[in-house]
């Protein structure tokens, strides 16, 4: 369903409209230990420079009812950094948030629970940015994880921001639960 929505989203004209995130997500098949492969940013410097660029990583964590416990870790220009979040499912929908701590949205756009595709919305009032992770189980990518990737970064126009992150697995192993 969701690559026939994406088909047809690249086809005709690239919208956001065009993605629906994975309403009946798994959260316990989703949580657990995820490396990060790819980043793809609208914010400028969001990565640090090619030289200081490392795997990320990232727990899930089913925290209560509605509520999940996310760990990241990201090489950022001050190095390898983990923020721990707390956050809350927004009604009915896939959506997870933490308006105090600046996350706006997280959601998980496309997965079958060995990679996953994940749109990150940061910002405080009006301002907001757009991240795409690539969330995978290995520290490779598969051909299927990358193109989802590919195309989703297309449709949301995020190409241009996009960088596959070399294997470098020091920072990732630093959330290892
Ligand atoms: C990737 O994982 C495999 C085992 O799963 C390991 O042998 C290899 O050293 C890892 N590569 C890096 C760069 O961490």
């Amino acid at each position: 369903m969701l690559a026939l929505v994406l088909v047809l989203a690249v086809g005709s004209q690239p919208q956001e409209q065009g993605l629906r995130e994975s309403h009946h997500l798994n959260w316990n098949k989703f949580s657990g230990f995820w490396y990060i492969l790819a980043v793809a940013s609208d914010t400028r410097g969001f990565l640090p420079g090619r030289d200081k660029r490392k795997l990320g990583a990232s727990v899930m964590q089913v925290h209560k009812a509605g509520q999940l416990k996310v760990v990241l870790a990201l090489n950022r220009w001050q190095g390898c950094q983990a923020y721990t979040l707390i956050l809350r499912k927004d009604g009915k929908k896939s959506v997870f948030r933490n308006t105090l701590k600046g996350v706006k949205g997280f959601r998980v756009l496309s997965t079958d629970y060995s990679y996953g595709v994940v749109d990150l919305r940061l910002g405080r009032a009006s301002q907001t940015s757009k991240t795409l992770l690539l969330f995978s189980r290995q520290n490779v990518s598969s051909f299927l994880s990358m193109k989802k990737f590919a195309d989703i970064c297309e449709i949301l126009d995020l190409t241009r921001g996009a960088a596959v992150l070399p294997k470098d697995a020091s920072c990732a192993h630093t959330i290892l639960p």
